[in-house]
């Protein structure tokens, strides 16, 4: 799929299903996700994929580790423990924090950031779909501790990843003049004015 294409036609896609992600799908959106701006070529990004069992073992996880878990509806507990059954890959995007002279730690989110985006179209250019997810369980810390994440590393995103079980939606028309200016050396113009 063309590149200008793919990143204007992406949209979210969060009701995701089967079949798996195959190895050659997974290495390309790997690429892409190392393929993201990074400030000093730092490397702050490391993914973590979870799929088949292992998303029931971490969705316990999720449950266990929610503030009195036990006094939940069986409704709300089989909400946590299916969670990462959402799609058939997760992929968790993770920033290790580093100090650098030159580079702020929060740059260093941002090339994961940018990194997931890539992700997000990459996917959707392979005919896969795709929803970048964060919540409570970012800052989990028997979360973390399950994914042997180390003190500096920080949870991005929870990228799930699959093929779409319906229609995606339309992407919403809008209109660049509402969101650009021209600075014209002294002050700001609207491009349509
Ligand atoms: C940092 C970040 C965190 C997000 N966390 C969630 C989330 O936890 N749950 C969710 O439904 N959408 C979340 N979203 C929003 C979706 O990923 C998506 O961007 C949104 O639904 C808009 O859909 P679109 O990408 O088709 O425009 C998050 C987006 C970003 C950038």
């Amino acid at each position: 799929m063309d590149a200008i294409k793919a990143i204007n036609e992406r949209v979210s896609v969060s009701q995701l299903t089967g079949p798996d992600i195959t190895m050659a799908q997974k290495e390309t959106l790997f690429q892409a996700a190392l393929r993201a701006a990074d400030h000093a070529w730092l490397r702050p990004s490391r993914y973590i994929t979870i799929s088949g069992k292992a998303r029931s073992i971490l969705g316990e996880v999720f449950l266990r580790s929610t503030p009195e878990w036990e006094g939940l509806s069986d409704e709300r507990q089989q909400k946590f423990r299916g969670m990462l059954q959402r799609a058939p890959l997760v992929i968790v995007a993770v920033t290790r924090l580093q100090d650098h002279p030159k580079v702020p730690r929060d740059e260093l989110r941002l090339s994961t950031a940018a990194g997931i985006q890539n992700m997000l179209t990459a996917a959707w250019a392979l005919g896969l779909g795709a929803i970048w997810r964060t919540g409570d369980m970012v800052h989990n810390k028997d979360v973390r501790q399950a994914l042997g994440l180390i003190a500096n590393d920080v949870i991005t995103g929870f990228v799930y990843i699959g093929h779409a079980s319906g229609i995606p939606k339309q992407p919403p028309v809008m209109l660049s003049s509402d969101f650009v200016s021209e600075w014209n050396g002294e002050t700001l113009v609207k491009t349509n004015d």
